[in-house]
């Protein structure tokens, strides 16, 4: 793939951050990274560092500011403070909403048809605050949401079936957090339904459930943070905004039936959130969305955004 002569800037150089910088520039996607952090020293480092895997690629990475992040095609903000073991993403909002608020008050003007895509957590919230502090429609402000959390469920499915993660379709939704919820019920495999071909009883769902949410936490209590699966996830939403593909994804983006921004699946595509896509679902996870999005809407009124 020849890289396209789009700019892609992300805010944060820490662990997350670099991880998507490697990402992005060893996939070839677009031809030029900025990277931006307050620390400029880390910046540096990250950036003097990554530049010399750049050689397998032929990719241009610097350090920027946040006015040229502001007037980039793509911005990924990764800037915040992370999930401590136990934390959970909602305890690090007060932190990250005042981090958010500096980052677009530097990066401003931001250039009209920026994507803006949301990593830091909580994502939920912080898209919402983004898409309000940023002015930029609703449709090019969004956050990488469940994206992840549905990568981890259909591996653990796809394990049980003796398939390729890749052949499986389902979908976690809502909160990229712990009220998420799985879409069991339209949870298949090349449209056989999943629970027909291996039927697990709701004790063993509520158990790949658990698994799911509690990945993160894993991974974090063990080393102190993720991000390789987030970098695969942002690098890949970035490819299916440059290239216009098109593909579904649930990411977290406003819901007006929620008041809020949560993950359902999204047509992804140049201009960002082409669609959102329905998904039928049984009483049971109607009513965990909803509860979902009533959490995440609780968080955000406490704000006067
Ligand atoms: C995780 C972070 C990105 O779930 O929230 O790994």
């Amino acid at each position: 793939m020849l890289p396209t002569s789009d700019t892609i800037a992300i805010i944060g150089a820490g662990s997350v951050g670099s991880a998507i910088a490697q990402s992005l520039l060893l996939r070839k996607i677009v031809a030029d990274l900025i990277l931006v952090d307050i620390d400029t020293e880390l910046c540096n480092a990250q950036v003097q560092d990554l530049a010399d895997a750049a050689y397998l690629s032929n990719v241009r990475i610097r350090q920027g500011t946040s006015a040229e992040a502001g007037q980039s095609n793509i911005i990924v903000v990764t800037a915040g403070a992370k999930q401590r073991e136990n934390d959970t993403r909602m305890s690090l909002i007060d932190r990250n909403y005042a981090i958010l608020e500096n980052i677009l008050s530097s990066m401003k003007p931001i250039r009209e048809d920026a994507i803006l895509v949301l990593v830091a957590n909580p994502v939920d919230v912080l898209t919402y605050f983004a898409q309000k502090l940023s002015g930029l429609p609703q449709s090019q402000v969004f956050g990488s949401g469940t994206l992840l959390d549905s990568i981890r469920l259909r591996a653990i499915l796809a394990s049980k079936l003796k398939v390729a993660d890749t052949s499986v379709s389902a979908y976690v939704i809502g909160e990229h957090g712990d009220s998420q919820c799985v879409a069991w019920s339209t949870a298949n495999v090349h449209g056989t339904p999943y629970l027909s071909l291996f039927p697990i009883d709701e004790e063993e769902r509520a158990k790949v459930a658990a698994i799911t949410k509690r990945k993160a936490y894993e991974i974090i209590k063990a080393k102190g943070f993720t991000s390789y699966g987030i970098a695969a996830v942002a690098s890949t939403i970035c490819e299916c905004i440059v290239f216009d593909q098109r593909r579904v994804f649930p990411l977290s983006h406003w819901q007006n039936d929620f008041g809020c921004c949560l993950s359902l699946p999204a047509v992804l595509g140049r201009s960002g959130i082409v669609s959102t896509l329905p998904i039928p679902l049984d009483q049971e996870e109607t009513s965990a969305l909803a509860q979902s999005g009533a959490s995440i809407k609780d968080i955000i009124s406490k704000y006067d955004v």
